[in-house]
Formats: structure tokens, C-alpha cells, sequence
């Protein structure tokens, strides 16, 4: 291609692409214009109104979170800072069954944890969350899945211990199509959760269904991580095939000592159902330490029988996260309060609930190292963050997750390769939800690019200090504009809803 006489609004001058397909990297100018990649090769004569020099810098399409609780963060929170500064372009929010729609009954959920501003009106729908982020523009894009515990809420009221009637799968249906009408990616479940926890196989399928019809992905936090991981990857299997749905399986993972290396099981049934044609993937976050609601850890049985879907877990491996009520009480473990109130770990838990309310959020150590290892190097996954950035010890994961995977895990261990790693941060979770022109860099691709330093990027997260931004990562664009540059946030607010199938 001649680019000699062409003018470009940004070049990106020498860097090594990594294109997202998984290909070997290869050296190039990146031309770009307006939200678009309009030429890549040698643009040695070519004019520019902004010009940087990226030698030795890896250029890498924009990172797609493809499990993100950030639903209503991206407006009460519109830089988007824990996900930005990490290589985030885009979030596909609506995951473990709590969605953005219908308001009122989500905003009981993620409202309280995410306070919106007042210029923000409650929106109508999922046609009206997709508008309300298009017209408000956080600093990235936002794809949405429907959630099914926030339906199931609506639909159900307090009388949740019981099947649906006819009516209210209806209602939850209607809901689903609405969102898959308006542009939602597909339909999510959180099966260790309230109200989800007491849906059948048949009622989850009935409700999927409408998104398979669409061709949408169905997205489960399976009912059990632990003795029942495998059951449960089953499950998740016969609701694909029931509804038509590709599948997702949320982070990945076997909780509870009792339970590790039942990871090898479950990659084969995924391997197998894949063989048989079902498209089926899972995600995961680079820790060995997973984040959820108290209150899930009691309704589970974490520290006392373990026969839940967390398996068992001790109070020493349990960390306060996100306390509003109590923001003293955040980063201690809750064995600290157990020798301090001189009660049982479970009786302790409760007593946090009783003082602070239903949304604590905790840190549970209880996963093995190898797994985590096994997963990641799966051909069937993506990667995503899980990240719930509220209160003042969130799991480091909402800042670390992919500096840690291209730092610790692709420079330092070698686990995966760079071009793996990248092809499971973007291209891959652009083709599974659909969502065209992102997840590579290539020429007519939209403009949504990381560059960082193979050498030097690492996460510096921690559990002590987990809202600290990663090293190594000086640029982040989205739609053709700086959102991060040399290492700082802009505060462009430039991105968009995506809907599927659409450009
Ligand atoms: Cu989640
Ligand atoms: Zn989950």
C-alpha cells in the first residue's frame, strides 16, 4: 500500500504488533485516523499531527475484560481508572447473573457499591443502559451481558425459594429479549448467589433460550467451584446445548484444598464438548485468591461443612475487602476477629454482616498455584478480571490482572507465550461475544490499542496496597484517542456501548 502522501492524526512509530491473532510479532508503524487503524507498515513519508516513537514497545490491541462488574462504575466512575491503566479498552460488565437492567431492581446490587451521579437518570432497560453509556461516554467501551438474578429478583419479588411460574419465566424472558433486541453480547448466571441459587437446569435454560436464539453467549458462575466443579461444568454444558448459547465459564477454577487438580477434569470435559462442537470457553484472573460477598461465603457453608460451591475455606485465608459500614475492619483477616470477639469463624462472619450490613465484600485465599497455571495455559481461556473496585482492600486483581499475566506469568515464568496472552486478552474475547472490528490490530480495525515494555510491565497490586497502578504500560487508546498516555489518564471520555454484531 503507497501511504507516502497520506496524513494521519496519530503514528505510532517502530513498535513490535502483536496483532491478537497469535501470530508472530512483526515491526510497524501503526497509522491511524479519526477511531480507526487506517494503515500499518512502513510510514516513513508519511505526515502526522501527533508522532510517537515506540521502539522496543510492544503495540497490542486493547485488553476486553470479558468478566466485569463495572456496570454502573462506569458512571459513577467514568475514567475507569482500575481498568484503564491496566490496558483495558473495553468491559463486558453483567457477569455472575447481576446485571444493569431492569434500574431499580439493579440498582439495589450495584448501586450501593457504586453511587451514580446525580446528572445520570435512571435508564429504561438494557436499550436504555447501552444509551445512557453511549451519551455519557466513561473513558472505555462497554458491552453488556443480561443478568439473570437481577431478573429473577424482578420477576420474583421476596418469594424466591421456589420455582417460577409460567408468568414469571415469561417475565424474565421478556427482559432477555429486550436486551438481546437492544444489543446485549448474551445472559449470565451467579448459581452460588441470591436469588440464582435456587433455579433449576430447566428454568435456566427456558430463560437462555431466548438468547440462543439470538445467538448470545450464556456466562455461568457455576452453582459449586468445589466438590461439584465437575457436575457443574456439566450443567453448564447441557444448558448450551438446551438454549443454543455458546458457553462461558466464569474464572475458572477448583476452590478448596480438597478439590485441587480436579482442574484436569474439567478442562477435558471442556475439551471434549468442544469436540462435539458445542463453542465453549471459560476465563480466569492470574491469583490464587478469589473476592465474593460474605454473605455467599455463610450461604455456602465456607467455614463450616464446605460442601458448597467454595469449598472449605479457614479464617485465617479470609480477608476483609469492603466494609462501608465498618471501613476499620477492611484488610483485617476475619481470624483476627475471631480471637478478638472469641466466637466460632462462622458466628464471627455473621456478626460482621449483623454490624455492617449485606455488602461485604471479602478476599478468600483457596486456590493451588498449579491449577491456576493449567487454566491459563487451556486453549479454551480468556482472561478477565472479576474485579469489584469498592471500599479500600478490593482483590488487586481490578488493577493487577494483566500486567501480572504479561509480567509474572509470560516474561518472569513462561507459562504462556506473549502472542498467546495477548490473543486471550483481545482477539479471542472479540470473536466469542461477537463484537467486530475490535480485538486486533490490523488496518479498518477501530483504534483501540495498549503499548507497553515486554521487559519492565508488572502489576503492583497487592493485597496491602491493591488500588496501585501497574509499571510498564505508558499507553492506552481508545477509538483513536489517548485515554493513557505516558502513564497518566487523560480524561478523554471516548468510549461507547457495543452492541453485538455491530460496528
Ligand atoms: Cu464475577
Ligand atoms: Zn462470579
Amino acid at each position: 500500500m503507497n501511504t507516502s502522501h497520506d496524513k494521519f492524526d496519530l503514528i505510532l512509530r517502530g513498535g513490535t504488533i502483536y496483532d491478537g491473532t497469535g501470530g508472530e510479532p512483526f515491526t510497524a508503524d501503526v497509522g491511524v485516523s479519526g477511531d480507526r487503524i487506517t494503515a500499518l507498515g512502513d510510514l516513513s513519508a508519511a505526515s502526522t499531527v501527533d508522532d510517537i516513537d515506540v521502539s522496543g514497545m510492544v503495540v497490542s490491541p486493547g485488553f476486553i475484560d470479558v468478566h466485569s462488574h463495572d456496570d454502573f462504575h462506569v458512571l459513577a466512575s467514568p475514567d475507569v481508572e482500575h481498568n484503564t491503566l491496566q490496558g483495558i479498552t473495553t468491559v463486558i460488565v453483567g457477569n455472575c447473573g447481576f446485571g444493569a437492567a431492569p434500574f431499580d431492581t439493579a440498582a439495589k446490587r450495584l448501586g450501593e457499591l457504586f453511587e451514580l451521579p446525580a446528572e445520570i437518570e435512571p435508564w429504561d432497560g438494557y436499550s436504555g443502559y447501552l444509551a445512557t453509556i453511549d451519551k455519557f461516554q466513561p473513558s472505555l467501551n462497554v458491552a453488556a451481558l443480561i443478568g439473570h438474578n437481577t431478573l429473577r429478583l424482578d420477576a420474583m419479588g421476596n418469594n424466591q425459594e421456589v420455582p417460577p411460574s409460567i408468568d414469571q419465566v415469561t417475565h424474565m424472558a421478556g427482559w432477555v429479549a429486550e436486551g438481546m433486541d437492544a444489543g446485549a453480547v448474551g445472559f449470565s448466571t451467579g448459581l452460588i448467589y441470591e436469588p440464582g441459587r435456587y433455579s433449576t437446569t430447566d428454568e435456566i435454560a427456558a430463560v437462555a433460550t431466548v438468547a440462543g436464539g439470538y445467538r448470545g453467549v450464556y456466562s455461568s458462575h457455576m452453582r459449586n467451584e468445589a466438590s461439584g466443579l465437575i457436575k457443574s461444568v456439566e450443567e453448564a454444558i447441557i444448558v448450551g446445548n438446551m438454549s443454543g448459547c455458546a458457553v462461558e465459564i466464569s474464572h475458572h477454577k477448583a476452590s478448596g484444598s480438597d478439590n485441587w487438580g480436579a482442574i484436569e477434569r474439567s478442562l477435558e470435559l471442556i475439551d471434549n464438548a468442544r469436540e462435539q462442537g458445542l463453542d465453549i470457553t471459560a476465563d480466569q484472573y492470574p491469583y490464587t485468591s478469589s473476592s465474593t460477598r460474605l454473605a455467599a461465603v455463610l450461604q455456602n457453608g465456607t467455614l463450616t461443612h464446605g460442601k458448597g460451591g467454595l469449598g472449605r475455606v479457614e479464617a485465617d485465608d479470609v480477608l476483609l475487602a469492603t466494609c462501608a459500614e465498618r471501613p476499620e475492619y477492611e484488610g483485617r483477616s476475619l481470624a483476627s476477629f475471631v480471637d478478638e470477639w472469641d466466637l466460632p469463624a462462622e458466628d464471627a462472619a455473621q456478626k460482621i454482616l449483623d454490624e455492617a450490613g449485606d455488602h461485604v465484600y471479602v478476599v478468600l485465599f483457596m486456590m493451588d498455584e498449579g491449577d491456576v497455571r493449567r487454566v491459563m495455559a487451556h486453549p479454551s481461556t480468556m482472561i478477565g478480571t472479576d474485579g469489584i473496585p469498592a471500599g479500600s482492600k478490593p482483590h488487586p486483581r481490578a488493577w493487577g490482572t494483566y500486567p501480572r499475566i504479561l509480567g509474572k506469568y509470560v516474561r518472569e515464568e513462561g507459562v504462556i507465550s506473549l502472542q498467546d496472552a495477548i490473543h486471550k486478552m483481545a482477539a479471542k474475547p472479540a470473536d466469542k461475544f461477537n463484537l467486530p472490528g475490535r480485538g486486533y490490530v490490523k488496518e479498518g480495525a477501530f483504534a483501540d490499542l495498549v503499548v507497553f515494555d515486554p521487559a519492565t510491565v508488572i502489576d503492583e497490586a497487592t493485597y496491602e496496597e491493591p488500588k496501585t497502578p501497574p509499571t510498564g504500560m505508558p499507553h492506552v487508546i481508545v477509538n483513536g484517542a489517548f485515554v493513557v498516555r505516558d502513564s497518566v489518564h487523560t480524561h478523554a471520555r471516548v468510549g461507547r456501548a457495543l452492541r453485538r454484531g455491530r460496528e
